[in-house]
């Protein structure tokens, strides 16, 4: 039966700059902390591909343009990268002011509209050396460039967001060692999460201020939605604290104004309060979003810790994940698929957060040698990420019709890109990326599948 979507509805993929551009420390672009990691370990990233190897978009913008309209994108999520715009957190790199114009502009002529967040994993060195998220500094230092970034571009770009994933760099970088600077610390990354959630409101402030005409902003969060192993109560506790970290943390903040209750409490009850200003609560109450993106790939199923210490040294103190035997896997990324978690997603948007306007703006499905499934016109038959988006839309669909104010669907990602330490381990595009031409993209078949619904609006 045809699910028809809401008219308006955007159909796109998400990328960020660090992961495309290339040129990564060039045309005036000073290092992100990425930049300096595979300067000094490249051996941790796949096969020893560092920013420097992405896909190469800084020279082929205008044709990427052009293929997002080939397949039917009506709209696209990128970022800027802070350390081209503002090499030293304080001048602005012209040159990075023309590419990032004629790109946004060549978008709207290819009639794709852009979203453009401003932060996607990629801090600037400059600002690491003092201490990065650890210090109140960076806050003021990312409210700045947020503001820059309206004034260039808020004539041309009528949808932003603040950060992809804040959870990322905070677990990555200060709980699991994956990330720069790898430190393992509870109650830094704690303070960390504190100064983004604050240097996200302080963005939203300055774009109140810079008062865009038709400009919307808000911020791209991961969501894994928690389901407790069974009904009994440190299970359901578990859930509940799961959910309070990691999906409460900044949603509650980003829409309501308010850093709920509970988690205030179950840091304070821990030693992990971190330190904040007086005025704090007030700028975070009046600078909430006006949409809200998520990035759905998997969901969290949780249990009570076995043996919790007190005061808690690790998230894992609050929850421990389980293997829930029933579940379907991708094998290549170990994440399990379980797409109608998407309609859980849709129904908290609207029965828990005033049921703003929000997207999924990362799903997708990432695959190893790919190449396997290359047909003899040099086109992957990737029929497992058809399904895969098919079977997410359903969900979301269900989800949408019963009231859900979601407005579009992302996919990660457009191009194969270039993805941090696994470089190009896992393919996710719409296109393939010729390792050995990096100028060179086919399209897969997903990409006709997905003109074809974004041109119905539909999916059968
Ligand atoms: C998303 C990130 O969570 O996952 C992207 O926003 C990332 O930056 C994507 O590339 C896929 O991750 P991975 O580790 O499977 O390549």
């Amino acid at each position: 039966m045809t699910k028809k979507f809401p008219k308006g509805f955007l159909w796109g993929a998400a990328l960020s700059a660090p992961q495309t551009e290339g040129h990564s420390l060039e045309h005036g672009k000073s290092p992100s902390t990425w930049d300096y990691w595979f300067s000094i370990a490249p051996e941790k990233f796949n096969q020893n591909q560092g920013p420097e190897n992405t896909s190469n978009v800084y020279d082929l913008y205008l044709d990427d343009c052009a293929k997002m309209k080939e397949i039917g994108l009506n709209s696209i999520r990128t970022s800027i990268a802070w350390t081209r715009l503002l090499p030293d957190g304080k001048t602005v790199n012209q040159e990075a002011v023309n590419f990032y114009r004629t790109y946004f502009q060549e978008m709207l002529k290819q009639g794709v509209e852009p979203v453009i967040n401003l932060f996607h994993f990629d801090m600037p060195m400059w600002l690491m050396e003092k201490g990065g998220w650890e210090t109140r500094e960076s806050v003021d230092a990312f409210a700045y460039y947020a503001k820059i970034a309206f004034e260039l571009f808020g004539d041309i770009v009528k949808k932003w967001t603040t950060f992809n994933e804040p959870l990322v760099h905070i677990e990555c970088g200060y709980l699991y060692g994956f990330h720069y600077p790898a430190i393992v610390d509870f109650k830094k990354a704690v303070q960390v999460g504190y100064h983004t959630l604050m240097a996200h409101t302080l963005a939203i402030k300055a774009f109140r201020d810079v008062n865009m005409k038709d400009g919307t902003i808000g911020i791209i969060l991961n969501v894994s939605p928690a389901y407790a192993k069974s009904e009994a109560a440190e299970d359901l506790l578990a859930k509940e604290n799961s959910d309070l970290l990691t999906t409460k943390s900044f949603l509650d903040p980003a829409v309501h104004g308010i850093i709920p209750e509970k988690l205030i409490q179950l840091l304070a009850d821990n030693h992990l309060l971190p330190e904040t200003e007086v005025e704090d609560k007030e700028l975070i109450m009046e600078n909430t979003v006006d949409f809200i993106g998520l990035n759905y790939y998997q969901p969290r199923r949780v249990q009570a810790a076995p043996a919790p210490q007190f005061p808690a040294k690790m998230p894992e103190d609050f929850y421990v994940l389980y293997d829930w035997p029933d579940k379907k896997i991708n094998p290549y990324r170990g994440w399990e698929i379980y797409p109608n978690a998407l309609y859980d997603v849709a129904m908290m948007m609207k029965n828990e957060y005033k049921n703003l306007p929000w997207y999924v703006s990362e799903n997708g499905m990432g695959v190893a040698n790919e190449e396997r499934f290359m047909d003899d016109h040099g086109m992957i038959q990737d029929d497992y990420r058809i399904e895969f988006m098919q079977e997410h839309l359903e969900f979301l669909h269900k989800g949408i019709e019963e009231g859900s104010n979601c407005f579009g669907y992302h996919t990660w990602t457009f191009v194969d890109c270039w993805s941090w330490l696994n470089g190009y381990r896992n393919r996710y595009g719409f296109y393939r990326v010729d390792l050995e031409d990096r100028f060179k993209r086919t399209m897969k078949k997903s990409g006709l599948w997905y003109k074809n619904v974004s041109e119905k609006n539909e999916i059968s």
